[in-house]
């Protein structure tokens, strides 16, 4: 059984590439951020999965600015988080909880909250149920 992980809803993204360049690798468009099976919700209106826009960010921001553990190297071969933040402790830093709430810019919640003060061009959402965790 599965226990966690993603599913790609949609492969290989329309990247602006110059012309004759080839894509090395693969961006998925959306994801579903699934939390891993056995790990209790940590509030009751949270559902079990949040779509990512996956693409919108990848054409935005460096790939390591999120995949904190790739480098160039590694192109191809990218590690979903959640391989690694899987623990359901959510005051754990290397847990599920943490890897998409917590201050840096490599979480969900920490950029977004970066780029509101830094930005006001841009609006990321903040909010839990009208932002990431729509009602499902
Ligand atoms: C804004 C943050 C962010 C950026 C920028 C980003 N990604 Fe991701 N990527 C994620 C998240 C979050 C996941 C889902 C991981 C999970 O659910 O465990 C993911 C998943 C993936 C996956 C699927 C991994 C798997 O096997 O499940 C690939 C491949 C990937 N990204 C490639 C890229 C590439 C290539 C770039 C740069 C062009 C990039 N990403 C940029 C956050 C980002
Ligand atoms: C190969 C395992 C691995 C993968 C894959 C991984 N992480 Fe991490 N992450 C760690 C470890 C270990 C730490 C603890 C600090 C360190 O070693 O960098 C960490 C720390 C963090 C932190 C807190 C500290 C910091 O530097 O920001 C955040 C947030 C985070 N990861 C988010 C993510 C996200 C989002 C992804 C996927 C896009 C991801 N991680 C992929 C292992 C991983
Ligand atoms: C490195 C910074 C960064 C990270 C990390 C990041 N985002 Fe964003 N996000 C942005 C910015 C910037 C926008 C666009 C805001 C704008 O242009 O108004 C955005 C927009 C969004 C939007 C709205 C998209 C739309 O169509 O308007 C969603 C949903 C979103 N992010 C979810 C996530 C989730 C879920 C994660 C973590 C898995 C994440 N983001 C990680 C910077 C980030």
């Amino acid at each position: 059984m599965k226990r966690f992980g993603v599913i790609p809803v949609l492969l290989a993204l329309g990247l602006a590439l110059p012309a004759g360049a080839v894509l090395a690798y693969e961006v998925p468009e959306t994801i579903q951020i699934q939390r891993p099976e056995k790990n209790a919700a940590l509030a009751q209106w949270v559902g079990p999965r949040v779509e990512f826009p996956h693409g919108f960010h990848a054409v935005r921001n460096a790939c390591n600015k999120c995949h904190h553990k790739e480098s160039d190297k590694d192109l191809g071969k990218f590690l979903s988080c959640t391989q690694c933040h899987s623990k359901d402790d959510p005051n754990d830093s290397t847990g599920f909880y943490l890897a998409w709430h917590n201050d840096s810019v490599h979480s969900c919640l920490g950029c977004h909250r970066k780029v509101r003060l830094e930005d006001a061009g841009k609006m990321p959402p903040l909010s839990c149920t009208n932002g990431c965790h729509k009602k499902q």
